[in-house]
């Protein structure tokens, strides 16, 4: 299961939400929890070294999007972006790791993208600065010691501590 560290409110960053899990399963359940909050206008910058996490945290929330426990999701690696459809919400899934210029960003769909739906950004430094400001950041690290462990850190806007508040990560 994942262990929880409650909030550090009103600092700088709004850095606001800790949270560990032991293993992948733990990850996909956090990404379900998030999935229950995610609406239209939304976007995720999912922050993160090679190997961290941000695509299998993602494909766990998709499919939590979906309710398809198997859903095929691929890293959009070579696509930069994926887009996947459910009833009640799309959601687009981007890797912008091999994107050069930010305004590359625009001929993969981000407007509407987010007019349309949810976004989920892996390496959004990509954007610099269309990176948007009011996108919940969540920072994945690896543990040193414990390979299958993760720390998640959520910062942004002091509207989505409230958000993720309601549904008790
Ligand atoms: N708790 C965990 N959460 C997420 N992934 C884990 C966990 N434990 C082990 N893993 C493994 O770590 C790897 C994470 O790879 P993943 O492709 O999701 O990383 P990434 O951050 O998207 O990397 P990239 O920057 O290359 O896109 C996978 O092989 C996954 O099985
Ligand atoms: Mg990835």
């Amino acid at each position: 299961m994942f262990s929880c560290e409650f909030p550090r409110m009103g600092t700088g960053d709004h850095d606001f939400l800790t949270i560990s899990v032991d293993d992948e399963a733990g990850t996909a359940r956090l990404a379900a929890q998030l999935a229950r909050v995610l609406g239209v206008g939304d976007v995720v910058l999912l922050q993160g070294t090679l190997g961290a996490g941000k695509t299998a945290f993602c494909r766990a929330l998709i499919r939590a999007v979906l309710d398809e426990p198997e859903a095929l999701v691929a890293s959009p690696t070579f696509t930069f972006s994926q887009i996947y459809s459910a009833d009640h919400l799309v959601v687009t899934h981007f890797d912008l790791y091999r994107m050069g210029e930010p305004e590359e960003v625009f001929d993969l769909g981000w407007d509407d993208a987010r007019a349309e739906g949810a976004a989920l950004v892996e390496w959004p430094d990509r954007l610099r600065g269309l990176r948007p400001t009011d996108a919940l950041i969540l920072a994945i690290d690896l543990d040193a010691e414990r390979e299958q462990a993760r720390t998640f850190r959520f910062s942004g806007p002091l509207d989505w501590a409230k958000r993720l508040g309601e549904v008790r990560l």
